[in-house]
C-alpha cells in the first residue's frame, strides 16, 4: 500500500501546528503592542533608543556581552532577580517593543543588565569598568575591553574625557587613556538600559 499521501499530510499538519503555536498565536497576542502613557505624566513608555545609545547597542552585540549578561527580570517566585536588586519588577513583552533582535541572553556569568542604567548611571564608572573590570570590581572575571580605549601621548591640555585611573593602572607619564567613539556609544547604551517604569501588566505574576 502507498502511504505517501498520508505521510505528506501528517508532516504538513505537524509543521502547521508548530507554526500556529510558535508564530501565529504569539503574533495575535503581542503583534500590535503599543507604548503606554506613564501615570501622572504626559510621557509614554517605552521609547526607542536615541542615536548614540542605538549605536552602542551594536557595540554590545559585537563585544559578545550577551554571552555573559541577560536582560530579563524573572517574576517573584521564579528565582531571586528582584531580591538581588536587578529590578523593581519583572520584565514584560512591552519592554522589548523596540528591541530587535532582542538581547535576552541565556547565560548569567555576570549580573543581569536590564536595569543597569538605573543601578549604575555613572559614565566614569562604566569606562573604568570596561577598560579593566578589576579596577572597580576586584577579582572580577569579566574580560577587559581595552580595544575600546586609546592610549595617547598628551600634547597640550589633557583630554577632558581621559580616564581617571587609580595609581597602579595609570599609563606612563605623559600618556592618557581616552574612550573611543565605540566606548562612548556603548556607555550611552548601558545608561539607557532602564526598565523600572511601573507597568500594570507586570503586577500580576
Ligand atoms: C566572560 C563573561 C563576561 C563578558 C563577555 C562580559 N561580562 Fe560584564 N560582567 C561579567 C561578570 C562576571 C561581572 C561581575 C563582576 C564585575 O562587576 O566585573 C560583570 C559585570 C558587568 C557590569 C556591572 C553589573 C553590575 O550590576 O554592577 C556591567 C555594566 C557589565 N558587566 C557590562 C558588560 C558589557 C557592556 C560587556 C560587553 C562589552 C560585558 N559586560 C561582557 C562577565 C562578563
Amino acid at each position: 500500500m502507498n502511504h505517501a499521501a498520508t505521510i505528506f499530510v501528517g508532516v504538513m499538519l505537524t509543521f502547521a501546528s508548530a507554526w500556529l503555536g510558535l508564530v501565529f498565536l504569539p503574533y495575535l497576542q503581542l503583534g500590535n503592542i503599543e507604548p503606554v502613557a506613564i501615570e501622572g505624566s504626559s510621557d509614554t513608555y517605552p521609547k526607542p533608543l536615541g542615536g548614540l545609545a542605538a549605536q552602542g547597542r551594536g557595540v554590545y552585540v559585537a563585544g559578545g556581552c550577551v554571552y555573559c549578561h541577560t536582560q530579563q527580570i524573572r517574576p517573584e517566585g521564579f528565582g531571586a532577580d528582584i531580591e538581588r536588586g536587578w529590578g523593581p519588577r519583572r520584565t514584560v513583552a512591552r519592554d522589548y517593543m523596540y528591541d530587535r533582535p532582542h538581547l535576552f541572553g541565556t547565560n548569567r556569568t555576570g549580573p543581569d543588565l536590564a536595569n543597569i542604567g538605573a543601578r549604575q548611571p555613572s559614565s566614569k564608572w562604566h569606562h573604568l569598568h570596561l577598560y579593566n573590570p578589576r579596577i572597580t570590581s576586584p577579582g572580577s572575571v569579566m574580560p577587559s575591553f581595552r580595544y575600546l580605549y586609546e592610549k595617547r601621548k598628551i600634547t597640550g591640555e589633557p583630554s577632558k574625557l581621559a580616564l581617571e585611573l587609580p595609581e597602579e593602572w595609570k599609563p606612563a607619564a605623559g600618556y592618557e587613556i581616552v574612550p573611543t567613539a565605540e566606548a562612548r556609544a556603548l556607555v550611552a547604551y548601558l545608561q539607557a538600559l532602564d526598565h523600572t517604569t511601573p507597568l500594570k501588566e507586570a503586577e500580576t505574576p
